[in-house]
């Protein structure tokens, strides 16, 4: 496969740009088909997505980037969705920044492998590649994540969950409503998530 490498760049340059994927690689299928309505489908009057502890492994300062794979093995996980109001207003430009273990279940405390930020698109739209986090001791598989709404917004801490995960019972953090809904795709899973903010 002597074009991979130009394909795989050509996949960047179009998550980057527009957010989707359209070639079938395998190890890329799984960016397929992740495109969301142009307008989300909410009540007028959502909940609030709950806060959650930041925990101690946060590093301000995190590059701005969708794609946080690296190189090396690991499920790859698709996640998008919606930033909203309350009131299912969509929030164009909203701040994400998201945090997490590696696959094998380690922080990078030194760098920034594995952390990133980005900003919905102007409906209020994100999507972001990784590798799925590993688990490590205590904790079920989560990622972290802050957000905010505007420069003068407060910020919300939180995490997501994996659904069917053993360790959700188990782990005193986990809350349902943090759930991600997944679907297996080719390559990986896609992940979308609405968050919610209050302020
Ligand atoms: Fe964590």
């Amino acid at each position: 496969m002597t074009d991979a490498p130009s394909r795989r760049d050509l996949i960047i340059a179009s998550l980057s740009a527009a957010g989707f994927a359209s070639l079938g690689l395998p190890e890329e299928a799984v960016a397929q088909g992740v495109e969301l309505p142009a307008t989300p489908a909410c009540d007028a009057q959502a909940a609030a997505t709950p806060r959650q502890t930041e925990g101690p492994y946060f590093t301000p300062s995190s590059p701005q980037r969708s794609d946080l794979r690296e190189d090396g093995a690991g499920e790859l996980l698709v996640l998008s969705g919606f930033v909203l109001t309350r009131q299912c207003r969509p929030i164009p430009g909203a701040l994400l920044d998201f945090w997490q273990a590696d696959p094998s279940g380690q922080y990078d405390n030194r760098g920034f492998r594995f952390r990133g930020h980005l900003f919905a698109d102007a409906q209020g739209r994100y999507q972001f590649i990784t590798r799925a986090p590993g688990l490590y001791p205590g904790r079920t598989r989560h990622l972290h994540v802050k957000l905010r709404g505007g420069a003068q917004s407060p910020v919300l801490t939180t995490q997501l969950y994996f659904p069917d995960e053993p360790g959700n019972r188990r782990d005193g953090l986990f809350d349902s409503r943090l759930l991600m809904k997944l679907r297996p795709a080719e390559g990986g899973q896609l992940g979308r998530f609405d968050f919610v903010l209050a302020g």
